[in-house]
């Protein structure tokens, strides 16, 4: 069943609309530095994260893996990954520990020298078990790719809308506070499309977590990719409920600003949800994301090829440096301390 819902949702974004139809990155604004004084060739996009040096503030974010095909996708991913020395999540590794010879569909990536290899569990799933049995299988995901990090993904969203969505939410701030302490291994806390409040960033920075990945409204919409799955087993109720909660969330933009208010620069912060572009990964790093994540932006591609990967990632490291140097800054630090203009409300 999950096999066939990983597979689902990939054939349901490269089918249909899936994006939330306004996308916040639209409402901010980077200013333009007409007076340079640093020249493009100059402007330096490394940048270290959880310990790693990445060549570029980016990551692809967790997105598949449990299924024979997303070997491929995994491995298009990290060829790309590779070239341009950024750093690569997989998808959720639920289906191999429940089923271990899916293992080499996430394993794959570990044939690349990647700076940064990130795991992926969700929380709904661990919810379910003990501190220890939890703690356990965090530990498994880790080993199976030989991660440097692991992301705990949230995702009550879709789980509220999927027909078998796991719904049961108490005790998760808990477990996040145990296996934060307990791991050894940087423990990245991560929102799928609905974003991270300042009240539930306050919550996390007491625990011991490594990185909050603000995974907000403006790109791929979980609810409807639901409400699409529903839609093709006749679920009208599940269908409509997906439908209405297009929109929910909190836009990445703003969340990234009430997570940095929250963690005042103690914890770094992951800016992803619809970044489409090196420009729009520019404008997340001037609001306080120490990296930029990218998901939907990539599906179709990495279905396709490594080259095609590989392509859209290079332009996005062009466009970065385009942004920096349009803005006068020559790192990726100096970019955060930019001037941003940014409004409310859609025009
Ligand atoms: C096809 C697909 C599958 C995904 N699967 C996972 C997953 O298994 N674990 C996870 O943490 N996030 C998953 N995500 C969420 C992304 O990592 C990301 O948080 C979200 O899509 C928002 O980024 P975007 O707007 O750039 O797509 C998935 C996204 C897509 C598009």
């Amino acid at each position: 069943m999950n096999e066939e819902r990983k597979k689902e949702h990939v054939e349901i974004c490269l089918t249909k609309k899936v994006n939330s139809h306004h996308n916040y990155w639209d409402n901010v604004r980077l200013f333009h530095n007409a007076l340079p004084e640093v020249d493009k060739s100059e402007v330096n996009l490394k940048v270290n994260f959880l310990g790693k040096q990445l060549a570029a503030p980016l990551v692809i974010s967790g997105m598949t893996g449990g299924y024979p095909e997303a070997k491929k996708i995994n491995r298009n991913l990290a060829i790309a990954c590779e070239k341009y020395q950024i750093a690569l999540g997989v998808g959720s590794q639920r289906a191999a520990l429940d089923k271990p010879k899916l293992e080499g569909t996430y394993t794959v990536i570990k044939d690349y020298d990647l700076p940064l290899r990130i795991a992926n569990i969700g929380l709904p799933q661990l919810i379910q078990h003990d501190k220890n049995r939890a703690l356990e299988k965090v530990r498994k995901c880790v080993e199976m790719i030989d991660a440097n990090a692991i992301a705990l993904h949230l995702n009550f969203l879709q789980e509220a809308i999927q027909p078998e969505g796991s719904t049961k939410a108490k005790g998760c701030l808990e477990i996040i506070r145990s296996i934060a302490s307990e791991l050894g291994v940087p423990l990245i806390i991560k929102e799928t499309g609905a974003g991270i409040s300042y009240e539930i960033a306050k919550s996390l920075a007491s625990t011991k977590i490594s990185a909050i990945e603000v995974g907000g409204l403006s790109g791929t919409s979980f609810a409807t990719i639901e409400s699409y799955r529903a839609k093709a087993q006749g679920d009208y109720i599940r269908e409509k409920l997906g439908q209405t909660f297009r929109e929910w969330g909190i836009p990445t933009p703003v969340s990234i600003l009430e997570v940095k208010r929250a963690c005042k620069d103690r914890i770094p912060i992951v800016g992803t949800g619809g970044i489409r572009n090196g420009l729009d990964a520019a404008k997340s790093i001037a609001l306080g994301a120490q990296i930029a994540g990218i998901a939907g932006a990539v599906i179709r591609e990495a279905v396709s090829s490594a080259e095609e990967v590989a392509e859209k990632v290079g332009i996005m490291i062009e466009e970065l440096r385009t942004a920096c140097f349009l803005c006068g800054t020559r790192d990726v630090a100096d970019l955060s301390k930019q001037r941003v203009e940014m409004w409310y409300g859609h025009e």
